[in-house]
């Protein structure tokens, strides 16, 4: 038999990385990935996989811009996968805010572009759209979005994920493409992008500077609410997504939940304590510097629970192990600018 091929877009990316690293140890399969290394691209995440010596073999990289179609010659270098991660985003919100139209082109237009390749894919079983929790706009308190809730982006990151979900639906529909879609919160793991909250808090935190923290300030600038996040490991996300392979339902979408709520403010704290340091927060009233960025975002993750999966590995023991990783002198360097 034939082994499956996997085509990973935005693989040499924080979660694209972890998900090939997850694959490789779960299947025998062969893996086509997908990059146009921006700032946030990085194929030393790939070469940083502890197996990547035994298993480079099965993996092959291309380099290219999704804002560009795929062209007859890279369709016959891609091959005719079996299931298509599509992972290649614009993902930073700051960044959107400067450049919308940036994000309308990676978020929307790279992802028809991928769509229209996979369309031709004739051993095509499923087609999984990264989205995000962030379409669905700030959750009230006690209230968490389910998968078919109406769409209010606050950001043009958001926006723009929204509008790549529609495509993911409208080609399911339209072409029968196998697309299933889902909404992942907040990640970490090792070998994210330095100026994500983990890596910046570990670095103020070794390096006893104040670690900004959004909060919600009143007009005396005193504080009333701190930012709250679920929050997921990169392992967990990557078992959802292969538990998803096999039981998720093309034109469906499920929110992946790892673990509970937490404020900004409580995961910085647990990281000082698995470091033995003090923290030093500064709280920054997110509205003033962040336009566009909601306080509380939270997905219910009934649908994939009842479905029969659930998160590997603890909470605990992931940030744990996170942490853990980034003090050792040899991996520091993730933690640079
Ligand atoms: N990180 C999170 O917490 C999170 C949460 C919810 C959803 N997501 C979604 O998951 C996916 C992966 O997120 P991430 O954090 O790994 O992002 P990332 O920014 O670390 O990686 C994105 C990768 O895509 C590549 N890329 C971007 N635009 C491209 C284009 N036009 N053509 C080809 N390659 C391109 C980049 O070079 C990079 O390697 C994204 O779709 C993101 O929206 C992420």
């Amino acid at each position: 038999m034939t082994k499956k091929l996997v085509l990973i877009t935005g693989a040499a990316g924080f979660i694209g990385h972890h998900l090939l690293d997850y694959l490789l140890q779960k299947t025998d399969w062969n893996f086509v990935l997908l990059d146009r290394l921006d700032l946030s691209g990085n194929l030393d995440r790939v070469r940083d996989i502890p197996s990547y010596e035994v298993d480079k073999g099965r993996i092959r990289f291309e380099w290219h811009d999704l804002k560009a179609p795929v062209n007859e010659s890279l369709a016959k270098r891609l091959g005719n996968p079996h299931y298509i991660l599509h992972l290649a985003a614009s993902s930073h919100v700051d960044r959107s805010i400067e450049d919308p139209a940036l994000f309308a082109m990676d978020n929307v237009v790279g992802t028809v572009n991928i769509m229209n390749f996979a369309r031709n894919c004739s051993n095509l079983e499923k087609f999984v759209n990264f989205s995000t929790d962030e379409v669905f706009g700030p959750a009230p308190e006690g209230h968490a979005h389910k998968e078919d809730e109406p769409h209010r982006p606050s950001n043009p990151y958001s926006a723009s994920k929204s509008g790549q979900e529609a495509f993911g639906y409208a080609f399911f529909i339209t072409y029968g493409l196998p697309v299933v879609t889902t909404h992942t919160m907040n990640n970490f793991g090792i070998r994210q992008h330095p100026e994500k909250l983990l890596p910046k808090t570990i670095r103020s935190v070794l390096n006893g500077t104040p670690m900004p923290i959004f909060a919600k300030l009143n007009k005396k600038k005193r504080l009333e609410a701190v930012g709250s996040r679920y929050w997921i490991n990169c392992w967990n996300t990557s078992s959802a997504v292969y538990f998803l392979l096999k039981h998720g339902k093309p034109g469906e979408s499920y929110n992946i939940i790892g673990f509970d709520e937490f404020t900004n403010l409580e995961i910085a704290e647990r990281i000082a304590k698995i470091i033995g340091k003090k923290l030093i927060p500064k709280f920054v009233d997110f509205h003033a510097v962040r336009p566009g960025h909601d306080r509380r975002y939270a997905l219910d993750g009934t649908k994939l629970k009842k479905m029969g999966w659930k998160p590997e590995i603890s909470f605990d023991k992931s940030l744990h192990d996170t942490v853990k990783w980034y003090l050792d002198p040899k991996n520091q360097h993730w933690l640079n600018d």
